[in-house]
């Protein structure tokens, strides 16, 4: 979309004024622009902050990938974490084996009850008790690290470790996520994202998200033996090998001449922060259905946020244990997700861009109740009667056909639908 999408603005924007990229994401819409325009991206979310400030400032000279990795390999933080999670180690080692042997009820467990969170905080989690075999390696680690049980420089082996990644991947992803935050800008964010990318190849989960680690049971309590081929690879997986290829990408960007920034906030904040002309267009991209980005991405925020943060329940009341995904506490729920506040959130934006005397475009994907697809918060033209209340002139375009990325299916990722999105162009 992105050729349509600068096209829009061009027309829009015949002086090269600033443009926002107001629900920024992954960056990519404001690397595009940068090419042309100065650019302010904007979006709650910290991980999105770090892909930004990754992709948008240039490049790096002189860097040696090798050297990186070997410092990191031999880091304290990785000696003391291999050491103090050995016993969980040798046991992973050992499911492994028996999975190869065709033994799958060790590694499912893993799987399905391995947070050492859990078992630490001794929360209610999992809906059985541990296995003797995996109760002993949990207190063995809980002996070893009993003043460093909670580490910022462990979370990944504590939290994921087992349930979304192998607990050497963890420990990996720990190392990495360490010596990234000793960096200086711009390596910093490069450093991160490079482990954000690698963190999302690895990730052994079903279309490689992480709302949620696999589920190993069938309905009547039996194994789900045709996982065992993708808990396999993805757990043979080296970070590594992921995390080198991610950053030689982030340290080649591009340098621009054009300027940019980055903001970590609320998009009614962000707006109301602007002066009038300050930016010429706004593109926005706000979600779409009930499933809130957080969920899809909590881990990421976790890495960026390089925090030990609290769990949710599944319940707010706190009732339910333990969320088994492991999602954090705080994690932003967005109104554009929510039926009863979209409404608002969406009125909230047009009024907000329009005292900032900015024209405006929103992406948008209409809801078509014949292709199975998940039903969107507002239908155009419930939005178009919110954005005729500020701007005279809107009108609805056809950027080309698209596929969107569907989270929520299992057997099929991507929701094939020839007209899934809209844009609404509104005209100052
Ligand atoms: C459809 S995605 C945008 C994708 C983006 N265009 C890209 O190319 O990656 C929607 C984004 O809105 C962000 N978001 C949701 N609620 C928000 C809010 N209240 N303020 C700012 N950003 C928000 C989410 O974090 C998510 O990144």
């Amino acid at each position: 979309m992105l050729a349509s999408i600068k096209q829009y603005i061009d027309e829009l924007n015949p002086e090269n004024g600033k443009v926002c990229d107001l629900f920024c994401g992954s960056g990519v819409v404001s690397e595009y622009l940068l090419q042309q325009y100065d650019v302010l991206a904007v979006d709650i979310q910290n991980y999105s902050k770090v892909y930004c400030e990754a992709r948008l400032t240039g490049g790096i000279k002189d860097i040696d990938l090798h050297g990186i990795e070997s410092t990191i390999k031999s880091s304290l933080v990785r000696k003391i974490n291999l050491n103090d999670y050995k016993p969980v180690l040798d046991y992973e080692e050992e499911c492994k084996k028996a999975l190869e042997q065709g033994n799958l009820e060790p590694m499912y467990e893993i799987i399905e009850k391995g947070s050492l969170y859990a078992y630490l905080e001794n929360l209610e989690y999992a809906d059985s008790a541990l296995s003797a075999e995996l109760a002993k390696v949990f207190s063995g680690v809980q002996k070893n690290i009993a003043d460093r049980n909670n580490s910022i420089d462990s979370v990944f082996v504590r939290y994921y470790g087992g349930l979304y990644f192998t607990y050497k991947q963890a420990i990996d992803i720990d190392a990495i996520a360490s010596y990234a935050f000793e960096q200086k800008e711009p390596l910093k964010s490069k450093m991160l994202a490079a482990l954000m990318g690698a963190v999302t190849d690895v990730v052994n989960t079903v279309g490689k998200q992480f709302a949620q680690p696999l589920k190993v049971k069938n309905k009547d309590g039996s194994l789900k033996r045709n996982l065992a081929h993708k808990i396999k690879t993805d757990r043979g997986m080296d970070i590594f090998e992921y995390f080198n290829t991610w950053l030689s990408y982030y340290v080649e960007r591009p340098q621009t001449t054009h300027d940019f920034k980055v903001v970590c906030d609320d998009y009614t904040t962000a707006l109301r922060n602007l002066k009038p002309g300050d930016v010429k267009v706004v593109y926005a991209d706000p979600p779409y259905t009930r499933y809130h980005y957080s969920r899809y991405y909590h881990i990421l925020e976790t890495l960026c946020l390089h925090d030990a943060p609290q769990i949710s329940t599944t319940f707010p009341n706190g009732k339910g244990g333990l969320s088994r995904a492991i999602y954090r506490n705080d994690r932003h729920q967005s109104p554009f997700c929510i039926k009863s506040k979209a409404p608002k959130a969406f009125d909230d934006m047009f009024r907000y861009v329009y005292d900032a005397q900015a024209s405006l475009i929103l992406s948008y994907s209409p809801f078509d109740a014949n292709s199975g697809a998940t039903p969107r918060l507002l239908s155009i033209d419930e939005i178009v009667d919110l954005a005729k209340k500020y701007y005279q002139h809107v009108e609805v375009v056809s950027p080309g056909q698209f596929m969107h990325s569907r989270f929520n299916r299992l057997d099929n990722n991507y929701e094939i639908n020839y007209e899934a999105e809209r844009l609404i162009i509104c005209r100052k």
